[in-house]
């Protein structure tokens, strides 16, 4: 099977941010067999067809980043009104306006920014991880920012490459928004806020060697923070993100929209914070524009008072009770040596669900 494939060339740009960006050379070679037909994914634009067909061989770890930061939305929105369940297709996120104002991710509020966020993050740490662990013929380990080594210690091991990941990330989730509206600014905005967390929390990594655990010999590489610590950190982005009103422009290429800061007393968003400039429904209701599924049959929390007590989960409309059994291990023995020998116990449960 004779199949284009193309290679990475990276250029250097301004000194200044070390961006690089993608160029694309092209030369003919074989490959074995295709593994994504990029054809039968859902939802991407015909820009995003054209990166999949490029870069076909981290296709896989870009599904997978998108998949992990909607993971990771629904960890830290869990038990709340609004908990991330967005459509069922993930990569649509960064799809077109399907239908246009029917579907959440092409919504404006504070949650949309949160998923562009979280999911484009997620797509810069896959790609990473996946290029350190040598899965891709494009990309690898970091060798730009090596740097003198410390004291007591030597580089060593693969240093993880974000900033390529980064930039994978850019040109597949930020596809479709050029348009000269202010949608596409708020998602090319909060998407770049997500990537940058990435950048700004690498830190270093190292190992001891040396006889029995003595650290004769240390070595160090840069890594990727932890997955669960960027989604605590954009969790706070999104509590303190800034409203924005949209402002039209005449350009010379016509009617182009920007965002401006509501309220002047508050402090500027940075690059790092996320906007927004729609409200949020309260999410009690099911509402498919606004992502919106309703509260009724969740879950709730009899005895807290907090937004995930039934109280204010129910949006005030009370709850049912019902008692479940759940089978558990109980009684365990640890027996000398080794293994552990359990019983089963039915357990009985009240759950709690919203009317
Ligand atoms: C999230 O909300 C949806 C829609 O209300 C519900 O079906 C789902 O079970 C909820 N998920 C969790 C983990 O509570
Ligand atoms: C319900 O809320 C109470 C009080 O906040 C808490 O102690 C308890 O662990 C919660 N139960 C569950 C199942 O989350």
């Amino acid at each position: 099977l004779i199949m284009l494939q193309f290679f990475l060339v990276l250029i250097p740009q301004s000194a200044e941010h070390r961006r690089r960006s993608l160029a694309l050379g092209q030369q003919y070679s074989s490959l074995g067999s295709q593994p994504i037909l990029c054809g039968s994914i859902p939802g991407l634009v015909p820009k995003q067809l054209r990166f999949c067909r490029n870069y076909i061989e981290i296709m896989p770890s870009v599904a997978e980043g998108v998949k992990l930061g909607i993971q990771e939305c629904q960890h830290q929105f869990r038990g709340r009104r609004w908990n991330c369940t967005t459509i069922k297709d993930n990569l649509a996120i960064f799809g077109p306006v399907l239908d246009k104002g029917k579907l959440f991710t092409s919504a404006s509020t504070r949650e949309s920014a949160f998923v562009h966020a979280i999911a484009s993050a997620g797509v810069a740490f896959a790609v990473t991880r996946s290029c350190a662990e040598g899965t891709s013929t494009m990309c690898g380990c970091d060798s730009h920012h090596k740097g003198p080594p410390g004291e007591g210690w030597k580089w060593g091991g693969c240093s993880e490459d974000a900033e390529f990941g980064v930039l994978v990330s850019r040109e597949f989730a930020d596809a479709r928004e050029n348009r000269p509206d202010a949608r596409s600014a708020m998602n090319r905005h909060n998407n770049e806020a997500g990537r940058t967390t990435i950048l700004d929390h690498m830190h270093l990594r190292c190992k001891c060697h040396g006889l029995s655990g003595s650290c004769e010999v240390k070595t160090c590489w840069w890594a990727q923070p932890d997955f669960r610590m960027l989604g605590d950190y954009l969790k706070d982005k999104y509590d303190s993100a800034s409203e924005m009103v949209v402002e039209k422009h005449r350009e010379s290429r016509g009617w182009v929209e920007t965002l401006r800061v509501k309220y002047n007393f508050f402090k500027h968003p940075t690059e790092r914070d996320l906007v927004y400039y729609e409200g949020s429904p309260n999410f009690c209701e099911p509402n498919p524009e606004t992502g919106s599924f309703g509260t009724r049959d969740r879950a709730c929390n009899v005895s807290s008072h907090g937004i995930e007590g039934c109280d204010l989960l129910c949006c005030g409309r009370g709850h049912n009770t019902r008692t479940e059994k759940r089978k558990e291990k109980c009684h365990c023995i640890f027996h000398w040596c080794c293994y552990v020998s359990c019983q089963e116990c039915v357990r009985v449960y009240d759950v709690h669900t919203c009317k």
